[in-house]
């Protein structure tokens, strides 16, 4: 039987052709394509500034840096994420608190976050704090509510959009909140991680309509170099080292396979979309729906996983062995990161029951735009298997 992993790139003839140009091109790295790369990410979020760099964590590091988070800085953090969101809060020597997650949605509880506030002295407020809701999965975070919570406590918030490009959703009030837009958020994040929508080997990028926080996010890529003159200058190759930056370059050959997957997000979005919807039928059925709860079915969802959940945790792991033997691969997304014994050893034992909930239940399947409906056929009589085996 062949593997089926639970995700994985989709790379076109037309992406190889483009490349191969590229590679053929004077300029491999920081040459024409990025401006266009982040050209087209600007238009195609509808925000001002793009900054692209070299993963969805420096993108985080830039956005917080960029900000002006330093050692006396919080951000909180959803417990159910992946380490980059609160490491890169670390990476500036800022002190990190987790905050629950609804057990439903994984996406960060906002009860949970007024009582975090409530924690956060009237001294901390006033330094350079950041929230940063995740758009788990693919599913928008409660961007606008976060907002209302961040701005009576002086906090920014940060969307880490690295799951949900082109995600949206419908609030309360039947605004449309979408992923990436900045519009409740000073700067949201993307990955370009082959597992993500836009694959680019590795790579990822600032959103923001802020022309400082684009501007820092630029320098600080390049090692914090700023070369102020152009050429009709005397000195036209001057520069000047302003900042302690990094070298968060993208290269042109990986801007130019992001820009080709840009091209195709719509549709791959709509092929996620068709694949989340067949698990969902499926899922609805006998003997699925009596030990398994299936993901809500969001119209703008932007399926980066699709989470099922058991409803006796204590398949959950029996699950993971059985795809594994039936070579299928799954992952839990995610342990909470407070467990880390990284993050442990300062926090001591933490113990959320969204996050714990959330984590004890949840196994993804496999999804990605290549995915067969055979295939995933196979991923459900699998399962059935499972559910059904003496
Ligand atoms: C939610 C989230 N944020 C940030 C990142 C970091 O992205 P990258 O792997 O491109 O550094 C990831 C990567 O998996 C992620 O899932």
């Amino acid at each position: 039987m062949d593997l089926i992993p639970y995700s994985r790139q989709s790379i076109s003839e037309e992406d190889i052709s483009l490349l191969i140009e590229t590679i053929k091109s004077d300029l491999l790295t920081q040459g024409p394509k990025i401006g266009d790369f982040e050209n087209s990410i600007a238009n195609f979020f509808n925000v001002k500034y793009s900054v692209v760099c070299s993963s969805g964590t420096a993108a985080l590091h830039l956005a917080y840096a960029a900000l002006g988070v330093n050692h006396n800085s919080l951000g909180i953090v959803p417990a159910i994420t992946f380490a980059a969101t609160a490491n890169a809060f670390r990476y500036q020597r800022a002190d990190v608190q987790f905050c629950d997650v609804d057990p439903e949605t994984g996406l960060i509880l906002l009860d949970s976050l007024e009582e975090c506030m409530a924690n956060v002295s009237e001294k901390q407020k006033e330094e350079c704090n950041v929230i940063a809701p995740v758009s788990f999965a693919g599913s928008v975070a409660p961007l606008d509510k976060c907002r209302n919570i961040a701005e009576k406590n002086n906090f920014f918030v940060v969307e880490d959009g690295c799951h949900s490009p082109g995600a949206w959703k419908e609030n309360h009030q039947k605004k449309i909140i979408k992923s990436g837009a900045c519009i409740n958020t000073i700067a949201s994040t993307l990955s370009f991680h082959p597992v993500k929508h836009i694959c680019a080997g590795e790579g990822g990028a600032v959103l923001t309509n802020d022309p400082k926080v684009a501007e820092k996010a630029k320098k600080l890529r390049n090692h914090g170099i700023n070369r102020p003159y152009n050429d009709s200058h005397e000195k036209p190759w001057y520069y000047e080292q302003e900042d302690l930056g990094w070298n968060y370059r993208l290269t042109d050959i990986q801007a130019t396979l992001g820009m080709s997957q840009l091209q195709r997000l719509a549709s791959s979005l709509e092929t996620r979309r068709y694949l989340a919807q067949r698990y969902d039928q499926a899922l609805a059925q006998s003997p699925f729906e009596e030990h398994i709860t299936r993901p809500a079915l969001e119209k703008g969802h932007a399926w980066h996983l699709y989470v099922i959940k058991f409803k006796d945790y204590k398949l959950r792991d029996l699950a993971y062995k059985f795809f594994k033997s039936k070579n299928i691969l799954t992952q839990i997304h995610y342990i909470p990161l407070y467990k880390h014994p990284y993050y442990s050893k300062d926090l001591g034992e933490l113990n959320l029951p969204g996050a714990e909930s959330f984590f004890k239940c949840c196994l993804s399947i496999p999804l990605y735009p290549e995915l067969t409906e055979i295939e995933q056929n196979r991923v459900m009589d699998t399962l059935e298997q499972f559910l059904n085996r003496k």
